[in-house]
């Protein structure tokens, strides 16, 4: 099969600024952005619109174009007239159905610069600017001359303005599940990362090709992130780098046969998004993606609820267990056979162990048929997704779990035959429905049926929503991995939980895994997007325990691993590990019981991309508040402030630390829980192993409390 892949090359320019026209400038609501959209002389330009933004008088983006290639009809919208020019602005608040906070502000000045170009065609540049960064789209109106059409390619610019440090996986159509690189931008090579020689090792398409969200730090100490918000019915952006000049240009995924997007007018692309502060911090509080998303569609969102849950699930991916019925393991690397996971007396096991601990839910995989032949077969109709293995007794199940008090989560392997997976939507959710289950996992892993089509393009694009109307419409939760990155799209559909799209934890158990600095790259990349299924809560931490000849482990400490339940924001999280590792701990699996899902709100203390990350927020409906702090490789000691505290109380402050001899290394599992009295005048030292984290629950103090623990004092 051939795969016809375009790989324009446009460079970009130096723009001389001189000969260059300023259409109009927005400025954020606190003057500290400005955005400048410029008209740029005809002749040698292949571009005639760009842009500019600039924060306290800082360059972010420097001159670059904007535009369009249509292929049928046949048009360049190069040249263009401005039509009308609109300003308004934006000042409200709004409650999600779930999240960081319980109120959301959305503030922001706005321009819809009307233009017509080649042909007659009309098109919109909609421009808005918020204290936290900026976001552009375009708009194709209803018109008479452009009514259907194909886009051959939209070249949107984004021009560096220095060498900047940079955190980047490599650009792709169908995976973001790669190691992060942090060089310089000049330094950006695919085939050099990680990437190119890991265990799904493979080419890509472009060397210097990279994915958003793009986190970059300058010189003078901005950090800037690139990135789409409400991506629907278009394909992912890849960011193309041209080393001459230090200016991306964006790469959409095509399709089977080089296409980029099948569009009718009146449409819109995906936002383009900026985000920009001289704070890390405030990277990390930003909302302005969630914020160009469409309010939900959901009238009713009262079955919707953040959760935790566990899982028949990492047996398998440590290898004591394995999702099909004949005990054969995924790869083949075991030889030695292994029980089937999904049996009903060890799915019963789970359901107590989570009605036991107070876990809302248990996620079972290889209950149905097809897991004897899926993997990397590219097969048309592998799965069902109502046919039980003969040893997993779903009425009994459902039954035991209903009196338990325990919901079930039900998992949909597509093995990325989505075709298969369309026709069988319906019937699937309804049989969800029948035994009383209301989330499902989805997955895509291998290449996508129908042949050619990328996870990543404009198809899945609008599968992936279609599977989210589709649940919703019966009430179903999804948490989808191998999907496009997320762009926001959880405010359009709470029902929406959360995703995978980058490396998570699991590959901690069977490849080289995630560097101890992975964790403090995610929120600043992956996370911009949207909630991560992550799946922390590892207490075993290195795979010899299973299997002496592995070499594998998790690179954190194990109370890492609990304050990554804080630091990686997610409505569902999963206790990773086995029942059993968390019974032999039953002292620090309480973080895990007592840790809240949905928050009504959140506190960046302190931040730095790729070496650490310190978050505080306050449970949803209580006073509770929790603290999550992780480090990179290094050992680190932080002053912190409790200042997030409310002013009138005292708090009984539960610390979960590494031990002083641990490191993620040598001594990972080594950890000491202290208590304390604390109040918002408190400052606390937070002392962080090698690859180390500190996680923290703070419930009001009673009068008991009081006089049976300790005020804190620094040593
Ligand atoms: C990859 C997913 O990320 C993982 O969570 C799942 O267990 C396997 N696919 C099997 O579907
Ligand atoms: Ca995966």
């Amino acid at each position: 099969m051939q795969i016809r892949i375009y790989v324009i090359m446009f460079s970009c320019f130096l723009f001389s600024n001189a000969r260059a026209n300023t259409i109009e400038t927005v400025s954020s609501p606190d003057h500290n952005i400005s955005f400048r959209v410029l008209s740029l002389p005809s002749g040698q330009n292949q571009f005639r619109l760009a842009y500019e933004i600039d924060y306290k008088q800082l360059p972010v983006i420097k001159t670059s174009g904007l535009s369009f290639i249509l292929k049928s009809p046949d048009v360049n919208l190069v040249n263009f007239t401005v039509t009308d020019k609109i300003k308004s602005s934006v000042n409200e608040d709004w409650q999600p159905v779930w999240g960081e906070m319980k109120t959301i502000h959305n503030e922001y000045n706005q321009l819809l610069l009307k233009l017509k170009t080649d042909k007659d065609i009309l098109i919109h540049l909609i421009v808005r600017v918020y204290n936290d960064g900026a976001g552009f789209r375009f708009e194709f109106p209803q018109q008479p001359n452009l009514t259907h059409f194909i886009l051959e390619d939209e070249k949107t610019q984004f021009a560096m303005a220095g060498n900047h440090q940079v955190f980047w996986i490599p650009g792709d159509y169908d995976s973001n599940e790669f190691a992060y690189s942090h060089t310089l931008l000049s330094e950006i090579d695919a085939s050099k990362s990680g990437a190119a020689n890991e265990i799904f090792a493979k080419t890509f398409f472009d060397k210097n090709a990279v994915q958003t969200p793009l986190m970059m730090k300058t010189n003078n100490n901005l950090y800037i992130n690139i990135h789409e918000a409400a991506l629907r019915n278009y394909p992912a952006m890849n960011l193309v780098l041209d080393k001459s000049n230090l200016c991306f240009t964006s790469h959409l995924v095509p399709d089977a046969v080089g296409n980029k997007a099948y569009l009718m007018a009146p449409t819109v692309t995906p936002w383009r998004t900026i985000v920009v502060s001289d704070k890390a911090t405030d990277i990390l509080a930003s909302k302005m993606i969630l914020n160009l998303n469409d309010p939900s569609v959901i009238q009713d969102p009262s079955w919707i609820k953040p959760q935790k849950m566990i899982g028949v699930w990492w047996e398998m991916h440590v290898g004591i267990a394995s999702w099909d019925y004949s005990g054969g393991q995924v790869g083949s690397q075991q030889k030695i056979k292994v029980p089937h996971g999904a049996n009903t007396a060890n799915v019963k096991k789970y359901i107590d162990f989570a009605s036991k601990n107070g876990i809302d839910a248990v996620l079972v995989e290889g209950w149905n048929t097809g897991w004897e032949d899926w993997f990397g077969q590219w097969k048309e109709n592998v799965f069902d997704f109502v046919t039980p293995y003969p040893d997993f007794n779903i009425d009994e199940i459902s039954a035991y779990a209903k009196m338990k008090g325990v919901k079930m989560i039900m998992h949909h392997e597509t093995s990325a035959s989505v075709t298969n997976y369309e026709r069988q939507m319906d019937t699937a959710y309804r049989f969800m429905k029948k035994y009383g289950y209301d989330a499902v996992k989805t997955g895509y892993v291998g290449k996508i049926i129908p042949r050619g089509e990328h996870h990543d393009g404009q198809w899945m694009v609008n599968h992936f929503e279609r599977v989210l109307k589709k649940t919703a419409s019966y009430k179903i939760m999804v948490d989808a991995h191998e999907p496009v990155r997320p762009t926001g799209l959880h405010r359009t559909y709470p029902n929406f939980l959360a995703c995978e799209a980058a490396r998570g934890n699991e590959f901690n158990a069977w490849s080289i895994g995630n560097m101890p600095d992975h964790e403090t790259i995610l929120p600043f990349t992956r996370l911009m997007g949207g909630p991560m299924d992550y799946t922390p809560g590892i207490f075993k931490i290195k795979m010899s325990y299973y299997n002496p000849e592995k070499k594998e482990q998790v690179h954190t400490t194990l109370t890492k691993q609990l304050a990554l339940y804080v630091t990686m924001y997610s409505p569902l999280q999963m206790a990773a590990d086995l029942p059993e590792n968390y019974e032999a701990k039953p002292d620090a699996f309480q973080f895990i019981k007592d840790v809240a899902v949905d928050w009504d709100d959140t506190k960046i203390l302190q931040a730095e991309p790729g070496d650490y990350i310190i978050i505080a927020r306050k449970a949803k409906n209580s006073n509770n508040w929790f603290l999550g702090a992780i480090t990179d490789e290094q050992a680190r000691t932080f002053n912190t402030s409790l200042s997030f505290l409310d002013a009138d109380k005292k708090y009984i402050a539960t610390i979960y630390r590494d031990a002083d001899d641990a490191s993620w290394n040598n001594n990972p599992e080594a950890y000491k829980i202290e208590k304390y009295i604390v109040d918002h005048k408190t400052n606390l030292k937070l002392k962080l192993a090698p690859g180390g984290g500190t996680a923290i629950g703070f419930m009001p103090a009673n009068t008991v409390d009081l006089k049976q623990f300790k005020k804190y004092k620094m040593k």
